[in-house]
C-alpha cells in the first residue's frame, strides 16, 4: 500500500478522492499496490463526508510524515502551493500537481529538485484537464524536434464563445455557467483575459522546447472585447472565434502569444466546442499530431492528476527525465511577427473609408452586414503587427473608430 496526501479538497481534489476511492481495484490492478489517501490539507472541516476524518489543518503534519510517499497539490494559487511542493521534494516525496500557475512559474526549479532527489514532479493535469498532452511530449514524440504547437487551451472561453456564437447566449450569462459547471479558475479572470490560456502554452512550450518559455513574456489577450457584432461577422465569412494559445519555433527565438482568432469553420479546431481543448503538435519527422478531449471540469482534471500519482508509484525510486532546463528562451517581439486580421471599423462614408484604406493597404477585403449600416470588416493579410498598428493609426486620425482587430488564423 502506497501512502499519500492531498493538499486541498476544492473542486479538483474532492475528484480525485472520487477517482481513488470509486477506481481502487482498477488501481490496484495496474500497480499491483492500494492507494492510501492518509491525510486531506484544507481549512474547511467536510462534516459529514465520507474524507471528514483525513481532513488536516497543518501541512507539518504531511511534510514530516514519512509514510507519504506522494503528495498531491491541488490548492491554486502559487506562494504557499511552491512552499510546500518545494518542501515536499527535498524532503524526498514525489509530487503531482494541477497547479499551472505553480508550474508556469517555478516548473525548472521544481524540476531540477525531483531530478536531484531521484523522486518525481509531475503536472499532467495543469494542461488540457484530461487529455494526455504532456506525456506524450515527454515519452512519446521523443524522437522529434517539436517545431510548433497551437491549441484551444481554456474549457471556460471555449464554453463562452460556443455558447455566444450557437445560442446567441449573452457572455456574462456564458460565464455564469461556466462557473457552475466547476470549468472555471476561482477568479475566472485568469479565464476569460487569457493568463490561464498562457500559462499553458508557456508549459507546453518549455517541455517541447526543453527551456523555460516565461509566461509573462508572452503577448496575451482575452475574450472580454468580443462581441455579438464580431460573431456576426465571423458568421457571414465562414469563420467561428476561438481563443489560440500558439507558439512556433523561428530560427533561434520562439513565437508565442494568446489571443482570439478567426478560424476557418472547416478547421480541425473551428469543430472544438464547449469545454472541451485541443492541441496540435509538429514534429519535424512525426508531421501534426492532435489532443482533444475535455479541457476542465473535476474528474477529467482528478484523472490525469491520478495516472501522475500511478506514474510516482510505478516510479517510486527513479527520476523520469524530463527536458526543460532552467534557462530562458528567447521569444520574438511581438511587433516583430506577421499577422493577417480582421478589423471592424465605424464609417460615415464607405467611399471615404475605402479610399483611405486604399492608401494603407495594397490588398485588402471589405465585408459588410445588412443589419449594420455604420460598421464594416476590413480584412488585411501578411503585415507586421507594428506596420499594421501604425496603419490602424493612421485610419483612426481620418476619424474611423476601430471597434475591434481580431487575428486570423492562416494555417
Ligand atoms: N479554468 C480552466 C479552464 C480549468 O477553464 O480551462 C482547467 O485548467
Amino acid at each position: 500500500m502506497i501512502n499519500i496526501a492531498l493538499l486541498g479538497c476544492g473542486v479538483v481534489g474532492s475528484g480525485v478522492y472520487k477517482v481513488i476511492t470509486e477506481n481502487q481495484d482498477i488501481l490496484k490492478q495496474k500497480m499491483g499496490k492500494n492507494i492510501n489517501i492518509k491525510y486531506i490539507l484544507d481549512r474547511k472541516d467536510f462534516e459529514g463526508e465520507p474524507f471528514a476524518h483525513l481532513i488536516v489543518k497543518d501541512f507539518e503534519t504531511i511534510v514530516n510524515d514519512d509514510d507519504i510517499k506522494v503528495v498531491v497539490e491541488v490548492m491554486g494559487g502559487v506562494d504557499f502551493p511552491y512552499s510546500c511542493v518545494k518542501r515536499c521534494l527535498l524532503s524526498g516525496k514525489h509530487v503531482v500537481t494541477s497547479n499551472k500557475a505553480l508550474v508556469a512559474e517555478h516548473g525548472a526549479e521544481l524540476l531540477d529538485i525531483a531530478r536531484e532527489k531521484q523522486i518525481n514532479f509531475l503536472f499532467e493535469a495543469s494542461v488540457g484537464g484530461g487529455i494526455p498532452i504532456l506525456r506524450p511530449l515527454i515519452s512519446s514524440i521523443t524522437a522529434d524536434k517539436v517545431l510548433e504547437i497551437s491549441g484551444i487551451l481554456n474549457g471556460t472561453t471555449n464554453h463562452i464563445l460556443t455558447l455566444m456564437s450557437e445560442d446567441g447566449e449573452d457572455y456574462e450569462k456564458a460565464l455564469l455557467d461556466a462557473q457552475k459547471r466547476g470549468f472555471a479558475e476561482a477568479d475566472p479572470t485568469a479565464d476569460v483575459m487569457g493568463h490561464d490560456s498562457c500559462r499553458k502554452i508557456a508549459i507546453l512550450s518549455s517541455l517541447a522546447y526543453g527551456k523555460t518559455v516565461y509566461y509573462k513574456n508572452i503577448h496575451t489577450e482575452g475574450i472580454t472585447h468580443i462581441t455579438p457584432e464580431d460573431i456576426k461577422f465571423a458568421e457571414k465569412m465562414g469563420y467561428v472565434i476561438k481563443l489560440l494559445g500558439k507558439s512556433k519555433i523561428l530560427g533561434d527565438k520562439v513565437f508565442a502569444m494568446v489571443a482570439p482568432y478567426f478560424l476557418k469553420k472547416t478547421h480541425p479546431l473551428a469543430m472544438v466546442r464547449g469545454v472541451y481543448n485541443a492541441i496540435f503538435v509538429r514534429g519535424n519527422m512525426v508531421g501534426e499530431t492532435m489532443y482533444y478531449g475535455m479541457g476542465a471540469g473535476s474528474l477529467p482534471t482528478a484523472s490525469a492528476v491520478v495516472s501522475d500519482v500511478i506514474d510516482c508509484i510505478k516510479h517510486i525510486n527513479k527520476n523520469v527525465i524530463v527536458d526543460w532546463k532552467n534557462e530562458d528562451i528567447s521569444i520574438l517581439d511581438i511587433n516583430d511577427a506577421l499577422v493577417s486580421a480582421f478589423l471592424r471599423f465605424e464609417y460615415k462614408n464607405l467611399d471615404d473609408f475605402i479610399n483611405s484604406v486604399k492608401i494603407e493597404f495594397n490588398t485588402y477585403e471589405i465585408v459588410k452586414l445588412d443589419d449594420l449600416s455604420d460598421e464594416v470588416a476590413l480584412v488585411v493579410k501578411g503585415e507586421t503587427e507594428k506596420v499594421l498598428s501604425e496603419k490602424i493609426k493612421n485610419l483612426s486620425s481620418k476619424g474611423f473608430k476601430l471597434h475591434n482587430m481580431i487575428r486570423i488564423e492562416e494555417n
